[in-house]
């Protein structure tokens, strides 16, 4: 005997973005800001100068990624077990792309899952963290190795909150607008070469552009089954060089922007994009002090350092490979050989 679960219900998770200064809202329900020490202390009474709800609580969490932890959703949990919060209470994250991925997580959880809202304040979570619901936390296996697909009710995107953001902070988010240029789209990437992002008008154009391109990819598969997977360009590589270097040298931005190199080397190697292409991406991130080289020392364990990535099967690797500027190829198909050459290139620099 069969019994047959029908679970083929279309869900609108639909929701909107908006690039533009903090409108005002009020929320008839109870409402978690949830944030960090730093970010409360530069920017939490402009927020509460613009929300409002029925019963609103503070909740801080540790500024870092090496707060992205177990512990820092326990405490976000416990607090909202503290204030009797239900099913129609809501949380709303203030802070980075670690804030965002917390708050996401801890909602999607409580109760089985609560309403949440975005206000990303770096230009990294702006650009790239505060869309397309990627939840979770990081574990001593990995990073964001748990978590949950839980898309937040809105994303409110204000400018204002990167006037004080520490200009190695402003680049790494560039490198995520570089990425979605270079894997997406032609004519953005071209507005990029000619653009001075330090100008304010300038800024809010790559922003709504780099967020129009997330979203269109997200439209098209809210799960990664496809192309989505074309935004981890640079990742892969990134990913390692984060974990050899424990955290600690590079922001997450800065080995994408390393990341994005290595993938282009791999380009150019498979023929898929040119050299004086490859040139044109490492000029446009120079232009914003990011990094572009990095000391591979062991090549070979860098190469095993891969089959961590959640991308990873047990024998194959996927990888973002760019084809030429404004196009991408998702692939499993890069040769051993191949990578521990361009790897060994990288040991050389
Ligand atoms: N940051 C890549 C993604 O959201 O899919």
């Amino acid at each position: 005997m069969q019994v047959n679960i029908s679970l083929k219900k279309v869900v609108d998770n639909s929701y909107d973005i908006t690039i533009d200064t903090l409108p005002q809202v009020h929320f008839d329900t109870k409402v978690a800001i949830v944030t960090n020490p730093k970010i409360a202390g530069l920017h939490l009474a402009y927020l509460l100068s613009k929300i409002s709800a029925k019963e609103l609580y503070i909740i801080t969490v540790p500024d870092g990624e090496e707060y992205k932890n177990q512990e820092s959703i326990d405490t976000i949990l416990e607090s909202l077990f503290n204030h009797r919060f239900n099913r129609k209470s809501m949380l709303i994250a203030f802070g980075g792309g670690v804030i965002g991925d917390m708050t996401g997580y801890a909602s999607s959880i409580y109760q089985r899952g609560i309403d949440f809202i975005q206000i990303p304040t770096t230009l990294l979570s702006q650009v790239d963290a505060s869309v397309g619901g990627k939840t979770g936390m990081n574990n001593s296996y990995g990073k964001n190795l748990i978590g949950a697909f839980h898309q937040p009710k809105a994303v409110y995107i204000d400018p204002l909150f990167l006037t004080t953001l520490p200009q190695r902070e402003f680049s790494a988010g560039v490198a995520e607008i570089v990425k979605m240029a270079v894997t997406f789209n032609t004519e953005f990437f071209e507005f990029l070469e000619q653009a001075d992002l330090n100008d304010v008008t300038v800024l809010q154009e790559a922003i709504k552009q780099a967020v129009q391109t997330k979203a269109d990819v997200v439209a098209q598969d809210e799960k990664e089954h496809g192309i989505r997977a074309a935004l981890n360009y640079g990742h892969t590589f990134g990913h390692v060089i984060e974990n050899e270097t424990q955290y600690k040298k590079f922001l997450h931005g800065e080995a994408v922007a390393i990341g994005m190199v290595m993938a282009n080397e791999t380009a150019v190697k498979m023929n898929l994009m040119s050299v004086d292409e490859a040139s044109r991406v490492k000029k446009l991130l120079q232009k914003y002090n990011l990094p572009i080289s990095y000391d591979v020392v062991n090549p070979e364990s860098f190469y095993e350092a891969f089959f961590l990535d959640k991308k990873s099967s047990d024998s194959s690797i996927t990888f973002i490979i760019p084809k030429g500027i404004g196009g991408v190829e998702i692939t499993d198909k890069c040769e051993k050989n191949l990578l521990l050459c361009v790897l060994n290139q990288f040991g050389e620099s």
